[in-house]
């Protein structure tokens, strides 16, 4: 699975077609937008020795590091790129920060339980981006006469519920003359829970990838990127927020082309439909009585975050319960007011360059349960999955043990 996606994101990459996204939408959700791009070049510093960049949003100060290949990169890590949120509500761009800043500590997490263990960990206050750029060194070609790389602005994967930015760093990616942005957004019942009208509200976690991107587009010249050229791509909840991000009009402008692996806004669980009845269902189980919006909101207020993501699994049957949802049309400046398959069918969407793509069996992992009634069906099950790892790792190209397979490991026997 990884391969795959790799293979598709470098034929991307190297091709050189530039697109401007068709944006027949509202100018007035784009207010607040005022980047200022047309600062020249010799305004910001290039030094390949001193990992420092300025721009907009501050000081950076990042790291060294080093690609799989053995090229130099530079790694500007848990910048703060919005305003810590108030839980519930949707928050703004971070001001910009004063002094240098520290850029090479290992980003927080937003609250969750991983995959990989059954403890919660994490911490409210977590919406913070990493980049890596390369070395100019490596690149002189690429950023010849004045341009600028190609952007990635990768979303995570995990169900909307956990996982997070770190799941790719730069070893790979920046073999390539690119510079990639990586990113937390808030998960679960705190990034997902709405009570369906306007006093918890949908979408928080899809509002803070779209600060993300804008804080991308605002800085990313500064660290070589084209803020033209950002490409938005995702596995799994990654995926489908992609795609999201194509029907949204609040979206609009700020990529320039997608790749979407392994989830698109067309699954049934890019959408929840009744998300009240969860947000009842948790309250209730967090010994709320008042289940009005507003009586929910200031139960849940005053748990801890622990208690919320510790309990937010019990609230429904189903795993993807706290996924986007469609705002009410009185929101106010909603993530998405309309159903995504009319705005698809009607060609009401961000056209953009797209990649999608997916991968044989994939959703193997949704029939476990049925499996497991079967004496000795999972043993088998397990058998091939081992023979597959041998396969896998016997391959001349990619790690032995990606990212990728890692992932798919623990989301198929999570
Ligand atoms: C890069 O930074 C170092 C240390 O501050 C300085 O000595 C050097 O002259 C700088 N190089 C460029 C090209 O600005
Ligand atoms: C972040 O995600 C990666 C995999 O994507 C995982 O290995 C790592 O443990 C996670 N970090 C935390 C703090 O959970
Ligand atoms: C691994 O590669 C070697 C050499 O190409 C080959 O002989 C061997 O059969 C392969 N093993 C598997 C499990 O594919």
């Amino acid at each position: 699975m990884f391969r795959f996606g790799v293979f598709i994101v470098i034929i991307f990459f190297t091709s050189k077609i530039v697109a401007t996204p068709d944006s027949k939408i509202d100018p007035q959700l784009l207010a607040g937008e005022d980047e200022d791009f047309n600062i020249p070049r010799e305004n910001y510093q290039l030094n390949s020795t001193v990992p420092l960049v300025k721009c907009p949003a501050g000081t950076f100060r990042g790291s060294l590091e080093y690609t799989r290949g053995g090229r130099r990169y530079f790694s500007f890590q848990s910048i703060p790129y919005a305003e810590p949120p108030r839980r519930f509500e949707p928050t703004t761009l971070k001001a910009p920060l004063k002094d240098i800043y520290d850029a090479t500590t290992q980003p927080p997490v937003c609250p969750q339980i991983p995959d990989d263990s059954p403890e919660y960990v994490g911490q409210e206050d977590c919406l913070y981006l990493s980049v890596s750029k390369p070395d100019e060194s490596h690149c002189r070609e690429e950023l010849s006469n004045g341009k600028l790389l190609p952007v990635m602005f990768w979303i995570h994967p995990g169900s909307y519920l956990n996982n997070n930015g770190s799941f790719f760093r730069g070893t790979y990616l920046l073999d390539e003359c690119i510079v990639l942005v990586t990113f937390e957004y808030r998960v679960g019942a705190l990034g997902f829970l709405t009570t369906g009208d306007n006093v918890i509200p949908g979408n928080l976690g899809m509002k803070d990838q779209l600060i993300a991107l804008r804080w991308t587009r605002r800085n990313i010249r500064y660290f070589l990127g084209d803020p033209n050229l950002v490409t938005i791509a995702g596995t799994s909840a990654g995926g489908t927020s992609v795609s999201h991000h194509i029907c949204s009009p609040a979206s609009s402008g700020l990529f320039a082309r997608a790749i979407s692996m392994s989830g698109a806004v067309l699954v049934p669980w890019a959408i929840t439909e009744k998300p009240l009845e969860i947000a009842k269902n948790l309250a209730r189980k967090l010994n709320c009585l008042d289940l009005s919006s507003e009586g929910i909101k200031s139960c849940l207020l005053s748990k801890s975050a622990r208690d919320i993501v510790n309990t937010q699994l019990s609230a429904s049957e189903f795993t993807l319960r706290y996924t986007p949802v469609i705002e009410p049309k009185n929101a106010p400046n909603p993530f998405q007011n309309a159903i995504p398959y009319h705005l698809l069918k009607t060609g009401q969407i961000n056209k953009v360059p797209y990649l999608i793509g997916f991968v044989q069996d994939e959703g193997i992992f949704l029939a476990e349960p049925f499996l497991q009634r079967y004496a000795g069906a999972m043993d088998k099950f397990h058998e091939n999955r081992e023979t597959e790892r041998e396969d896998d790792s016997n391959s001349s190209v990619g790690p032995d043990k990606s990212p990728g397979s890692t992932l798919q490991e623990s989301f198929q026997f999570r």
